[in-house]
């Protein structure tokens, strides 16, 4: 690779440019965005699947529309980031194979089952809230079409936060059960929510290179301690105790020490072991095999159009 061309692009992240499909860039640069863009948009795709499972089961009409309102979205952001990843060269076929197969990864956090109506507020507020924590960042990404994609993302995220909350706050200041059951969902979501900020900064391949290129603006430990700082709050004010003895505000630093996250959960869950992971994939094959007569009949219209065009 010409070294004179990597410097002169190193000069131009350096310098805070922008860096467009069309631009020159280090093949390790379009593999390692490729990679990132990919897995977020399975991510976002795959998230549909626990919050849909509540879809028809919301306790009012107005938690309904919005629980719609937000799988839509998410449904959205997927399309916008599978659209990001093909400007760097890799067909959304092969993107989606990569899914299917089990060989491109998806958030860890999608791995763990809904199962009360809390589950639902408490993703809105944390899985949502770390998403936004990680995703504000990316707004000033070196490469464009990615930093585009996270600015119209970012603004929908923070009404699904927003809804989440709103559900916590209503159950927590509601019955008793109520009340107990948002405490249930809290403590099962928080510590995976931690886990999804990614590896301790030790452990982290990619932070170096993603850091260097202006793709990575915080590091992974960052990010995960902004969270806690912005959630910690939260919860105290609707009453609720975060699952961590070991929770204090370090008076010299001013920051939320946390306890221990069990990383060997995050590796089961990396390697397929997680509560669900079986279930989602079977989830999105089976989405995959219904939806062949649409891409289909698409194709066969498509070619239909040329051949009168043509003729
Ligand atoms: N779940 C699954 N895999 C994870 C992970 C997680 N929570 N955290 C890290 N990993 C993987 C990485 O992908 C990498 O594996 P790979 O080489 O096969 O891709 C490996 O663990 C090492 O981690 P690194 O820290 O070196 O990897 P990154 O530098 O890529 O950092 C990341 C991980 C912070 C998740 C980064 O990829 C990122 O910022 N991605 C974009 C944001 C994103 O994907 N968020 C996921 C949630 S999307 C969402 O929440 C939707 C919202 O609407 C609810």
């Amino acid at each position: 690779e010409d070294a004179a061309l990597a410097a002169r692009f190193q000069e131009r992240v350096d310098a805070e440019e922008r860096i467009e499909p069309n631009d020159w860039m280090p093949e390790a640069y379009r593999k390692t965005l490729t990679r990132q863009i990919s897995q977020h948009a399975h991510s976002e795709i795959v998230g549909m699947l626990p919050e849909g499972n509540w879809i028809t089961r919301t306790p009012s009409l107005r938690r309904k529309a919005a629980l719609l309102a937000k799988v839509q979205d998410e449904c959205g952001h997927g399309l916008y980031l599978y659209a990001a990843a093909e400007t760097l060269g890799t067909a959304r076929e092969e993107l989606v194979d990569q899914l299917l197969s089990g060989r491109a990864k998806y958030s860890s956090i999608f791995n763990y089952p809904t199962l009360t109506w809390a589950d639902i507020g408490a993703i809105g507020w944390l899985v949502d809230g770390a998403a936004i924590m990680n995703q504000i960042p990316l707004c000033r990404c070196s490469y464009g079409p990615y930093a585009r994609a996270m600015i119209r993302v970012c603004k929908e995220e923070s009404f699904h936060q927003r809804q989440g909350y709103e559900i916590m706050v209503t159950l927590a200041r509601g019955a008793p059960e109520q009340k107990a059951m948002a405490q249930d969902a809290l403590n099962r979501w928080w510590w995976p929510c931690l886990m999804m900020f990614g590896p301790p900064d030790g452990d982290s391949q990619h932070s170096d290179t993603s850091t260097k290129w202006k793709i990575k603006r915080f590091s992974n430990d960052e990010l995960r301690q902004k969270f806690v700082d912005a959630t910690v709050p939260q919860a105290r004010f609707i009453d609720l105790t975060l699952p961590d003895p070991d929770l204090r505000l370090n008076p010299e630093t001013g920051h939320w020490d946390y306890g221990t996250i069990d990383w060997s959960e995050f590796k089961q869950v990396l390697a397929g072991n997680g509560p669900c992971n079986r279930d989602r994939l079977a989830a999105r094959r089976k989405a995959h095999d219904d939806g062949a007569w649409v891409r289909e009949a698409a194709l066969a219209f498509a070619a239909k159009r040329r051949a009168r065009a043509a003729a």
